[in-house]
């Protein structure tokens, strides 16, 4: 990274000098990341462990009692309430070690993975969460191809080593089988289940030995050498034998420690340990502030944008309406690219180019806000949100710039939304709309302009199921869900053009987005094959390309 100013030439004085030097520490001590895991294997424990770590909570069951406070907060989140899950995902700041790390809190649950993805947009790194007796699980998968979409880092964290679990080397042989990833074991189990009895460290060689702590709190450890004479007392030769083999094994066999290809995604580094007894999680920490990367650069309409830039930039990336109930609030949230973000400074709106003073950006953690007084590059702010920003949008100052947006992922489901009481018609299509815009959900439409209902297009149920609850208590107007049948979507990627010259199709239904490109929806993988199979020209998208600078249509 190098320092510039926003016409890239030299600093014209002393004070811009002094700017630059404050921005490049800020970035320095950054690190962002999220989590991907499949539910239950561990998120919210790992996640309160390392706000624990971090100072961020002072005990235990704090996020999961931030949840149920939460859950009387927000009426449309009663449905996280009757079903106990979590919809809603924030940012978790916190100080550690000299450092300001960013964690990007996305929902529990699968149905919501959408908000997930986008959320991932937004992140440098990535810690992959495995239960160590399930191993890789469908929805790591899937969280996983998104990460290599984005390049970014991945730092797996195999968890529940306090239980009884697959072999650890199985288990990297099948994250570098089944998704292409090479392995770097950071730390080395010595037993499993009852008989773990710590990690020994690759790097300095020294035992850390873990004593179950009392539940939630910071479990003492204890840094023994390899040939201290204590450890015969404490660890059982036949485990430690067992764990020193496979070190070895990995030595000759395994890939080897390369900081750059962590940063480009093909090397993993694997930790082993347990977030409920608090087995590694501060080794896991210590080392993942070491090797994970710091606020990257991203491409944009003006070529690639480094985080020294003097201007700031950032995009929005999660729309959420309604957090706060008594207010009927919108936040925006903004990951900052560039530049020192402050509060009340004017920026500009990419898509339309209006100037917008932001005023009351806040600083979320959970349910709890303040006023941010400064951010930067790697962190995330909210602004209060009066339906001017949508998923994507760029705000910058100086020299325009717009980011690349944020793609679309197929969804799985789909269902007519049917409006039986005409005379709602204006709240219902105000409350569509919105929840479009906040990416509630995808909205697909008719092909057909008379047939005017919307197609409500998701990753899983209840992702309808919310938006059909919130439109009928923040809007007023009960609706009909009919589902359609449907499993697959894919983008047509050269357009209506090139899907008129094949004809007439067969097992699919034509429909559009809301930039009105076409989208294919098949019943299932079979049919979508076939058709591939008869048509090998046609070029297929499970990803919807990136519209920048056109508004959508709405209902
Ligand atoms: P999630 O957010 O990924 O869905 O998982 P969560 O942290 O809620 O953990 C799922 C279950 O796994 C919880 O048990 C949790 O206590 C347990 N768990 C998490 N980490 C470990 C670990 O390292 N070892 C063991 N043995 N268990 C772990 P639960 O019974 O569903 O909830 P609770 O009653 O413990 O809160």
């Amino acid at each position: 990274m190098t320092l510039v100013n926003s016409a890239d030439e030299p600093f014209s004085s002393d004070s811009d000098e002094l700017i630059a030097v404050a921005l490049a520490n800020e970035v320095a001590k950054r690190r962002n990341f999220a989590i991907i895991s499949h539910p239950d294997a561990g998120k919210t424990t790992l996640t309160e462990k390392l706000l624990l770590y971090g100072g961020a909570i002072q005990q235990a069951g704090a996020v999961k009692a931030r949840g149920e406070q939460r859950k009387v907060t927000s009426d449309w989140m009663e449905l996280e309430k009757q079903r106990g899950i979590s919809i809603t995902s924030t940012v978790l700041q916190f100080d550690y070690s000299g450092k300001t790390i960013n964690l990007l809190d996305t929902p529990g649950h699968q149905d919501f993975s959408e908000d997930t993805y986008r959320t991932l947009a937004a992140a440098d790194n990535a810690v992959m969460l495995e239960d160590a007796a399930k191993g890789l699980e469908p929805q790591t998968r899937k969280l996983f191809e998104v990460c290599r979409m984005r390049k970014i880092p991945i730092f797996t964290f195999i968890n529940k080593m306090d239980r009884p679990g697959q072999e650890p080397l199985s288990l990297l042989d099948e994250i570098e089988a089944e998704l292409g990833l090479l392995t770097w074991a950071v730390n080395w189990p010595i037993g499993s289940g009852e008989q773990f009895r710590g990690v020994i460290d690759r790097h300095s060689k020294d035992v850390v030995l873990f004593t179950r702590g009392e539940r939630g709190k910071q479990s003492t450890e204890r840094h023994l050498k390899l040939d201290d004479l204590e450890l015969k007392e404490l660890v059982e030769d036949e485990l430690l034998n067992k764990a020193l083999e496979e070190l070895e094994l990995l030595e000759i066999a395994g890939a080897e420690m390369d900081l750059e290809l962590i940063h480009s995604g093909e090397l993993t580094p694997v930790f082993f340990g347990s977030a409920m007894t608090n087995f590694g999680v501060r080794p896991f920490l210590d080392a993942f502030l070491q090797m994970a990367q710091g606020p990257i650069g991203r491409p944009s309409s003006d070529g690639h944008i480094d985080p020294l830039r003097s201007n700031f930039s950032g995009f929005v990336f999660k729309l959420q309406a309604n957090m706060d109930p008594k207010h009927r609030d919108r936040v925006a949230f903004v990951r900052v690219c560039s530049g020192r973000f402050e509060k009340d400074m004017t920026v500009r709106h990419a898509r339309t180019g209006k100037a917008i003073r932001l005023s009351r950006p806040q600083k979320i953690f959970g349910q709890d806000r303040a006023v941010v007084e400064n951010a930067y590059p790697g962190d995330v702010i909210g602004l209060n949100n009066p339906g001017m920003f949508a998923i994507g949008d760029t705000l910058y100052t100086g020299k325009r710039i717009e980011y690349e947006g944020i793609p679309c992922f197929s969804p799985e489901i789909f269902s007519w939304l049917r409006n039986p009481n005409p005379s709602s018609f204006k709240n219902f299509r105000k409350g569509v709309n919105e929840l479009r815009e906040e990416g509630a959900v995808q909205i697909l439409y008719d092909t057909d302009q008379s047939k005017r209902d919307p197609i409500l297009a998701a990753v899983g149920q209840l992702q309808l199921e919310v938006v059909q609850h919130r439109l009928e208590n923040e809007y007023g107007v009960e609706t009909r869900l009919e589902p359609m049948g449907y499993q697959v979507a894919r983008w047509v990627s050269g357009g209506w053009i090139s899907l008129e010259k094949i004809g007439r199709i067969f097992n699919c239904k034509t429909v559009q987005d809301a930039w009105q490109r076409p989208v294919l929806l098949f019943k299932n993988n079979w049919n979508l094959n076939q058709l591939q199979e008869d048509h090998p020209s046609l070029e297929l998208c499970a990803v919807a390309p990136v519209v920048s600078g056109v508004d959508p249509i709405t209902l």
